[in-house]
């Protein structure tokens, strides 16, 4: 929903050792596309592990909009009573995305080319992001875009009423906007082809597979090249959605910085379109182990071991594996801040378009925490101080961004002093039960302010 309701300051401090099991919420962007595609069916898709933030609950009130029967079953466990593609009905209200890029951009996608209007609002975070990247290549197929300067929401889309498929190069990598026009195309004539210079998330890809469509995906000299074929009929599904390894992130990288902590955290993806983060905690010397590999759901899943490791040492990141992580450099910062020498992250400006600019964001909480940085517009550097080095003491910003206010959440559970973010409300946009699986572990994060 729209808006933003109360501010929530929260502090995070230094405790015990954190210990036991984090069972954490099924992943945003499975959860996103399971909902959107057991519209697109025709017939009864069942979701388990669906996760139940506001910004999926969201898009389940979307899909209802237009038209879907969406209900809930049971804690997680989700129906969804399908139109069928191109049977979308027109919403009699303003579409309220709230705080979510996925929700807005992917239901964007998929009502285009559908013969009806639209109008999409969001949160202040959502309403400030650019929302051109998806209509510029939505135009193709006819539909046409009307919104604020700059191409932002409050946006009205009039989707097109007989598409055909479009051939296109998506310029940044977004799978967001890989999807929209993926979603678009399977209610167009023809063939739909999307490029990609750098391969990013391909959950579309496997769910639109497994849902019947026809996706072939291959390699070329111009990177990945995606082909849709248009007007499927799309049989519902079960889908098993598997735990996020962007929420793992948060209990992960606090296990590994505070001193004597042994946790679990079972069944997380390991797709290696996502899994980037834990390359790179490993390859700073992490002790995390990958226990129990198998497949669930259709996509790989482990049980990640992970204990403290108090000499973690600065790297740099791989520019290409930027697109596999990008959700986790505002927590892989603040691990880069607790480890020692430099940690190098460039080829990281699509960070400035997300929920917040994510590098502005944790350069400023970093420095107001005592820990040296340099950005420019497509870098972060982080200067580690060792794992008792960060003074903190600070009130970080969190600009309606949740992985921002979880990340200082999580340096404070390091830092010499509490750290605390001024607004904790937006963690329930991707991670609803983040206080509590913290406290379960022993974390000391409670709602004061700093
Ligand atoms: C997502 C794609 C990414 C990511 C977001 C989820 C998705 O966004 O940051 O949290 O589910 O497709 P971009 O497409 O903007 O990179």
């Amino acid at each position: 929903m729209s808006g933003h309701g109360h501010a929530i300051p929260m502090t995070a401090r230094r405790g015990r050792p954190l210990k036991g099991r984090a069972e954490v919420p099924g992943d945003k962007s499975i959860s996103h596309r399971s909902l959107i595609l057991g519209a697109l069916a025709v017939g009864r898709t069942e979701v388990t592990g669906l996760l139940e933030g506001q910004d999926v609950l969201d898009t389940a009130a979307a899909m209802r909009a237009f038209g879907a029967t969406v209900t809930q079953v049971a804690p997680g466990h989700w129906t969804v009573e399908g139109v069928g593609v191109g049977g979308f009905a027109e919403p009699k209200d303003v579409i309220d995305c709230g705080n979510s890029g996925t929700g807005v951009r992917l239901i964007m996608g998929c009502m285009a080319t559908s013969p009806i209007s639209a109008t999409f609002t969001g949160d202040a975070s959502l309403r400030k992001r650019p929302m051109g990247r998806v209509t510029d290549p939505l135009a193709l197929f006819g539909a046409r875009a009307y919104g604020r300067q700059g191409g932002r929401l409050p946006m009205t889309v009039v989707g097109a009423g007989d598409a055909t498929g479009v051939r296109y190069t998506v310029p940044m990598p977004s799978a967001q906007v890989k999807s929209a026009v993926l979603l678009a195309g399977l209610n167009a004539r023809g063939q739909t082809v999307v490029i990609e210079k750098e391969p990013t998330r391909d959950h579309s890809e496997r769910m639109l597979r497994g849902f019947g469509a026809e996706v072939a995906a291959e390699d070329g000299p111009e990177g990945r090249i995606i082909t849709l074929t248009g007007q499927p009929e799309l049989k519902p599904q079960r889908v098993a959605v598997p735990r996020d390894p962007s929420s793992a992130a948060f209990p992960v990288c606090a296990a590994l910085l505070v001193e004597g902590s042994d946790i679990l955290v079972p069944g997380v993806s390991q797709n290696p379109t996502r899994n980037g983060l834990y390359t790179t905690l490993v390859e700073m010397g992490a002790d995390i182990a990958f226990e129990n590999p198998r497949e669930e759901g259709g996509e790989p899943v482990a049980d990640l071991r992970v204990r403290f490791t108090g000499a973690l040492k600065g790297i740099a990141v791989p520019q290409e594996r930027a697109a596999s992580m990008i959700d986790e450099y505002p927590v892989l910062s603040v691990v880069a801040a607790c480890a020692t020498g430099t940690t190098v992250m460039r080829g990281v400006k699509e960070l400035r378009v997300k929920e917040s600019d994510r590098i502005d964001a944790m350069a400023r909480g970093l420095e107001a925490c005592g820990v040296r940085v340099e950005e420019d517009e497509d870098t972060l550097i982080v200067h580690g101080m060792g794992a008792d080095g960060v003074p903190g003491g600070a009130t970080c910003a969190t600009h309606i961004d949740h992985r921002i206010a979880m990340s200082f959440l999580v340096l404070g559970l390091a830092a010499k002093k509490p750290v605390s973010v001024d607004d904790g409300s937006p963690i329930a946009t991707s991670f609803p039960v983040f206080e509590g699986l913290m406290a379960g572990l022993g974390a000391d994060i409670s709602r004061v302010a700093g």
